[in-house]
């Protein structure tokens, strides 16, 4: 038996521990964090997180080879690999604020891991972390002079929030670093046993520490890429009359492009194309190479003038004010099949949105009460309504801002009649069929292609 043990029980350690949990029933796999309620969260009926398919199989290993503590020390000496999935933020302060990672917690963890040692373990980065930071990992923990050794791996993870289960069940890939020594090798060794309980062998990689550390930044940074190029012609788009699903799908059915991610919208959000792409950016610019960074810099500004774009196209739209007018807002997640809201378009969108004096009807079903944390004051001057016919009844405007399938299937003639006329759709996500919402009378304004309007869309001109 192996005592595996991972500190941070967020959405990385909360949905990827149960699973090996599941796969490897010989071992005992504890999760710890400091947060207590998040802990007594993760044994109870609601999970801190909502993902598709992760409560059964925590029910499943639960008690069985999976527990939850907030006895981090004591764990910490039990373990023989710990993995650390704790949060890397942006730096908001001091040098590289903005832009380089924020180590603190990750730091803390490895003086918590030393103080707490009595035998020699494996410690894996589980976090998304700067390349090089296994060096001072390892400095931290060898420091003791007491005979213990640590080998330091990377392990980053690739999975996804809203197909976290699937992504971590059937990985394209599973990517463990480590040093070129004998005790390195025998550690990736013993990681790649591990996860060769349910993934082919073929699909676990193994590089040099630096490769695995930095792969995991560029992974994100070309995923977003993607996202930005989209995005841009998506601009183009509306100027010219092509539209921007014709063209990602005529682009991306050369293999060599691929189809996947070009789907224009409002921009990427989540907790970490935009932390890593900065810390990549950051990276760069310390390693004295400038034009690097400025250039990966522009996949951020772009997603910036996207979220910008999309919220001043709809006051222009609406005769140039929103002052007093009420808008709903459909999502408030980054994605589908998430509750998490962190740095989500949606809530960039309604800022934007306020700051015109707009009034504010959010809906989402399951992510309200992280938007309505997350927008902090601001919360308090929009109405949160689960029910998206109450959210657009006497609504100037909608707008589509997480690509939620249950969206798709709402009785839109019903919420036209209910609003205040002209009825104005913003569809962020592409997600709705546009020429019948036109024909029903709304106004109609997709990503990437002409708006359908029963007005004269000023500055539009028709061919
Ligand atoms: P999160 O904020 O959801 O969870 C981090 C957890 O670590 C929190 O519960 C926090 O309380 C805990 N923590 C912080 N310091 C601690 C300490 N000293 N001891 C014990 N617990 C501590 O973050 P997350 O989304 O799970 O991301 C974690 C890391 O994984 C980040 O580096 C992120 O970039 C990376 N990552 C995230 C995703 C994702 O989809 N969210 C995917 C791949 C990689
Ligand atoms: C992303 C990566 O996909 C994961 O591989 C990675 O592990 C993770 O970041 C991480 O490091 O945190 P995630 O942020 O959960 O996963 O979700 P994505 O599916 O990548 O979507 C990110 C954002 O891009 C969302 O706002 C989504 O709506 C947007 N997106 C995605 C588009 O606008 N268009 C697309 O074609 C795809």
């Amino acid at each position: 038996m192996t005592n595996i043990l991972c500190i941070g029980a967020g959405y990385v350690g909360g949905s990827t521990m149960p699973i090996i949990a599941s796969h490897c029933p010989e071992d005992r796999i504890v999760i710890v964090d400091i947060n207590e309620a998040r802990i007594a969260a993760w044994q109870s009926d609601q999970l801190p997180i909502y993902e598709p398919g992760l409560d059964e199989i925590v029910r499943q290993t639960l008690g069985k080879n999976l527990f939850f503590s907030t006895d981090i020390n004591r764990h910490i000496a039990e373990a023989d690999i710990i993995f650390v999935s704790v949060n890397t933020p942006t730096k908001t302060f001091g040098q590289g604020a903005g832009r380089a990672a924020d180590l603190q917690y990750w730091e803390k963890t490895a003086r918590q891991i030393l103080e707490n040692s009595t035998s020699s373990k494996i410690v894996v980065e589980k976090s998304t972390l700067p390349v090089r930071t296994a060096e001072a990992m390892e400095r931290i923990l060898n420091s003791n002079g007491n005979g213990l050794h640590f080998d330091v791996l990377s392990n980053p993870e690739f999975l996804a929030e809203g197909t976290a289960v699937r992504d971590m069940q059937n990985p394209d890939r599973v990517l463990i670093g480590g040093r070129e020594t004998e005790s390195g090798q025998k550690a990736i060794k013993r990681l790649v046993e591990i996860y060769a309980q349910w993934i082919p062998r073929d699909r676990i990689l193994t590089t040099n520490l630096w490769s695995s550390e930095l792969s995991k930044l560029v992974a994100n940074a070309f995923l977003a890429q993607r996202i930005s190029s989209i995005n841009a012609i998506s601009a183009l788009c509306e100027r010219t009359e092509a539209d921007i699903n014709e063209v990602a799908n005529a682009v991306g059915r050369d293999e060599r492009i691929g189809r996947h991610f070009l789907r224009a919208g409002v921009g990427f959000g989540g907790s970490c194309f935009r932390k890593d792409i900065l810390n990549l950016v950051y990276l760069c610019e310390h390693y004295g190479l400038p034009e690097v960074a400025r250039y990966w810099e522009q996949v951020v500004t772009m997603n910036e003038y996207q979220e910008a774009r999309f919220a001043a196209n709809m006051v222009t739209s609406m005769f140039n004010t929103v002052a007093g007018k009420r808008i709903a807002l459909f999502g408030a997640a980054f994605k589908a099949n998430t509750n998490d809201t962190r740095e989500s378009p949606a809530l960039e969108v309604c800022r934007a949105l306020l700051a015109e004096q707009a009034d504010i009807v959010i809906t989402d079903p399951h992510a309200m009460e992280n938007a309505c944390y997350d927008l902090g004051e601001l919360a308090s001057r929009i109405t949160f309504e689960p029910d998206p016919y109450v959210a657009s009844k006497n609504a100037h405007a909608i707008a589509i801002l997480t690509e939620w399938p249950q969206y798709s299937q709402l009785g839109y003639e019903r919420i036209y009649n209910s609003m205040v006329k002209p009825a104005f759709l913003f569809d962020g996500r592409n997600l709705l069929e546009h020429k019948k919402l036109y024909e029903m009378g709304f106004n109609v304004y997709p990503i990437g292609k002409p708006p359908l309007t029963h007005l004269v869309t000023p500055g539009f001109k028709h061919s």
